[in-house]
């Protein structure tokens, strides 16, 4: 803290589905400010600990090993100051009135920030973001942290389900999380050399899926793995399988793709399958070193933002380097997976590509 500076006190949250790495961001907060002689407000349950000030003081004590533990000390909920109670955004300003908050490091995925963009936008919240989510479905930054512990779990997944697939003679149909992009299932389909990969955003048709299953048996294969988004839009010869139900934002529906798919590929290839649906375990558990420096760094960027005062911004990785968006950028639409990535390994598995 430079000569004549007053501590100040700043407050973090982390909202939104949790991921591994929260707790290692929050520790980057924590270390950066308090290293520098202020004080960090925890706030629990995302934006219900701001709106209803369900707070507790970071101790470094607290911070001893946080970089190593998966889920978050805080707690971690969907609830929005725009959504949930009536006025939510006057609890907000008055929580931050109350404790003379001289920031705010909000640490979430596309709903969390937006929550914090608005604010900022309209209420001249002083809030900085932290992208979190194993979506990675966030524009504006190369990956977001929990992406790639989530990618280590269901590679690990698919490379253990091949053992009992192999033993049967069965497909595997392994359905990923990432809600209505295929980030998770795409790199993790490749890292595990499943022999098919469907995602939302590709046009899913059980057809095509059926003959490059086909092909593969007819070249010796016994046992295969799918990998499929639960975002995924399943088609037979152009017609819609996957549920046509809407969520409260205009998006399809998700899951009960794998179960779809499989009982298809028994009827059609009379080739047993069985769905696995992965689900939470690809945000269970501690992070991989990866994602504990990443969102180390990105906690520590966020804390660097919220000292110099340039509010409204988000922590990112940009080409290997850390950097600051505006959040608006961030939340503006979803990142979905790139056609120069799909188009590089849709053929991947096929069982001879010139064929
Ligand atoms: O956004 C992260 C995520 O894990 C999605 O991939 C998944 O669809 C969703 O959260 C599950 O939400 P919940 O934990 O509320 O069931």
């Amino acid at each position: 803290m430079a000569a004549g500076d007053e501590p100040r006190t700043y407050g973090v949250l982390a909202g939104g589905g949790d991921a591994p790495g929260v707790n290692a961001a929050i520790c980057g907060v924590g270390r950066r400010l308090m290293g520098a002689g202020h004080r960090l407000l925890g706030f629990r349950d995302g934006w219900r600990g701001l709106m209803f000030d369900d707070v507790v003081g970071i101790k470094w004590s607290m911070m001893q090993d946080l970089v190593t533990r998966g889920g978050c000390v805080l707690g971690v909920s969907s609830a929005s100051p725009y959504r949930d109670v009536p006025d939510g955004v006057a609890r907000v300003q008055e929580v931050v009135a109350r404790h003379q908050l001289a920031g705010l490091i909000a640490i979430g995925g596309d709903g969390t920030l937006s929550s914090a963009a608005r604010l900022h936008a309209e209420t001249a919240l002083p809030v900085v973001g932290v992208p979190k989510t194993i979506d990675n479905d966030l524009c504006g930054t190369d990956f977001t942290f929990g992406f790639w512990t989530a990618v280590e779990r269901v590679s690990q997944a698919i490379d253990d389900l091949r053992t009992t697939a192999g033993s049967h003679h069965r497909v595997m149909v392994v359905e990923c999380m990432g809600r209505h992009t295929g980030w998770i299932t795409a790199y993790s389909g490749v890292a595990a050399a499943a022999e098919a990969i469907l995602v939302p955003e590709r046009h899913a048709e059980l057809r095509q899926l059926c003959q490059r299953l086909e092909a593969l048996r007819a070249a010796g294969s016994r046992s295969a793995v799918v990998a499929v988004a639960e975002g995924a839009r399943v088609h037979l010869d152009g017609k819609v399988l996957s549920s046509r139900q809407r969520d409260e934002f205009g998006h399809f529906e998700t899951g009960g793709v794998a179960s779809l798919v499989a009982s298809h590929i028994e009827q059609e290839l009379s080739w047993e399958a069985r769905p696995v649906v992965l689900g939470h375990l690809q945000r269970a558990g501690a992070p991989v070193a990866f994602d504990r420096i990443f969102a180390l760094r990105l906690g520590a960027r966020g804390a660097n933002l919220a000292l110099q005062g340039q509010f409204g911004r988000m922590a990112a990785l940009r080409n290997g380097e850390i950097v600051d968006i505006p959040l608006a950028e961030a939340v503006a639409s979803i990142r979905k997976l790139s056609d120069h990535f799909l188009d590089r390994y849709d053929n991947f598995f096929a069982a001879d590509p010139r064929s």
